[in-house]
């Protein structure tokens, strides 16, 4: 589904609104360039499932932030500055897949083989300073 945004908050609307509908166990996967709104996605996923939106920050150099105090824990990771699957496996992404959670990762496509097949895909295209093509693609 093809959806637009023509600002920072309906981006987060966006997000808040899937996670309304979340169970435990999900990965999504986040991909867009360098500015795109993947961080601020997860704020959104934060907000929605009445988590604290202002913890979120890019993990980009801790590869993982953790964030509890939601409906459900949200395990937010990094792919940006890995080098390969190795890193991640290293960090126990495995692991964290089964921890009934919400494990969602910016710039997914560089982990793709480690990704689960049914996760939930979300690709940002920015289309001007504020504008945003977001497509969310659901599993199967
Ligand atoms: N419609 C929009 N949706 C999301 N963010 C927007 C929008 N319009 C403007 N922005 C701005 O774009 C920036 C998005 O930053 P954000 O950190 O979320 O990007 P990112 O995709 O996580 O980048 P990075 O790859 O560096 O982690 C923010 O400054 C935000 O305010
Ligand atoms: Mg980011």
């Amino acid at each position: 589904m093809i959806h637009q945004s023509d600002t920072p908050e309906q981006t987060e609307a966006l997000a808040a609104g899937l996670a309304q509908n979340l169970r435990g166990g999900e990965c999504i996967a986040l991909d867009g360039p360098l500015g795109a709104g993947k961080t601020q996605f997860v704020r959104g996923l934060l907000r929605g499932l009445g988590g604290r939106p202002n913890a979120v920050n890019s993990p980009t150099y801790v590869l993982l932030n953790v964030y509890e105090g939601g409906r459900l824990p949200v395990f937010h990771l990094d792919a940006y500055r890995v080098h390969g699957a190795d890193d991640f496996e290293a960090i126990g992404f495995g692991e964290l897949l089964e921890q009934g959670g919400i494990v969602v990762v910016e710039w997914a496509q560089r982990i793709e083989e480690l990704l689960p097949a049914n996760r939930i895909s979300i690709v940002i295209e920015p289309i001007d300073e504020r504008r945003r093509q977001i497509n969310v693609i659901m599993p199967g």
